[in-house]
């Protein structure tokens, strides 16, 4: 067995979240030490709900959820239910959870946990805006030397954005966030569109995680089946991406991926394209490379992966 990897997922589920919460609690190379709610596709009462939702539907009550911050930094809050449904969790039916919420505030979690750990020994997963991120850097700018690692969904470059031309969702809801995170110095692995939009669901794949015939591949495939109708809408594919597990399967095998150094930059300035992740891919400026971009994936090995570590659950 593997060392285990202590991380934080940070997120606003969505149901992509909820299939990446649930693919990092079947997988015994990770110890998920809390999850962190931030607004983002619907607003936060609903996602630290919805976080205790997916720990319960995998059998992990214990699992501590913590309520972070309730709007972007500087911007209104943008909520995306036209994609995951009112609830952000539309498809399949779950209780209410009996688990707690932690009392303690998510970005004051997110210190304490990082200053009371071994230097080097946390991993950071965003899912969703920035939000708790970068208030957790401007609450203790001494935890940024002692993240192991940020792995994170956002962004997109050659693919452009989803909400804007130009912006991704969880840069755009809160881009000075992300300027934050991306001018830290903390190692980035970034997964952006242009990685998520080939992690494409299909009828097939839908159907295997049913086939599972457990109550998590149940809930899955009705997640995935309400999620996907507006992607394959919006882009004419078999499928939607399932943009935030490629952050856990990363962590579980890195090999399925691959990218590049680059310098990213974010666009805080101009409302025309807000929250732009401007990726040097081509190396064109001497800025920084702060960040490993990722560009493809093995699709097939990707939901493989999926299948089986659900499948613990
Ligand atoms: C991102 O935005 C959200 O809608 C998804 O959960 C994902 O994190 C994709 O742009
Ligand atoms: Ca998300």
């Amino acid at each position: 067995m593997p060392a285990l990897r202590k991380i934080i997922i940070d997120t606003d589920p969505g149901q992509d979240d909820a299939v990446a919460i649930l693919l990092a609690l079947g997988s015994a190379e990770l110890e998920v030490v809390g999850i962190t709610a931030v607004a983002g596709n619907v607003p936060l009462k609903l996602t630290e709900k919805n976080a205790r939702k997916i720990c319960e539907l995998a059998g992990r009550p214990d699992i501590k959820v913590f309520a972070g911050a309730i709007r972007p930094l500087m911007r209104e809050l943008v909520t995306a239910e036209e994609v995951h449904g009112k609830t952000g969790l539309n498809g399949p039916e779950l209780a209410e959870p009996a688990m707690k919420l932690q009392d303690r505030h998510a970005v004051d979690f997110i210190v304490e946990t990082l200053m009371g750990e071994e230097s080097g020994t946390i991993t950071l997963c965003p899912l969703g805006p920035l939000t708790n991120i970068a208030l957790a850097l401007i609450r203790e700018p001494r935890i940024a030397p002692r993240i192991k690692e940020i792995v994170l969904m956002g962004g997109g470059f050659f693919e452009g954005g989803n909400v804007t031309p130009a912006a991704e969702f969880n840069i755009y809801v809160d881009p000075h966030a992300a300027d934050i995170v991306f001018r830290s110095g903390i190692p980035i692995v970034m997964m952006p569109l242009d990685v998520t939009h080939k992690a494409l669901t299909s009828a097939r794949r839908t159907q295997a995680f049913r086939d599972l015939g457990t109550r998590v591949g149940n809930a899955t495939a009705d997640m995935l089946e309400f999620f996907e109708r507006f992607d394959e809408e919006k882009y004419g594919t078999d499928g939607g991406p399932l943009h935030d597990p490629c952050v856990i399967a990363y962590l579980l095998k890195p090999a399925l991926f691959k990218g590049r150094h680059c310098n990213v930059s974010v666009e805080t300035t101009s409302e025309l394209t807000m929250g732009m992740t401007v990726i040097d891919w081509w190396g064109v400026t001497k800025r920084p490379k702060n960040a490993l971009v990722m560009r493809d994936i093995d699709h097939d090995g990707f939901f493989a992966l999926l299948v089986e570590r659900l499948g613990r659950l």
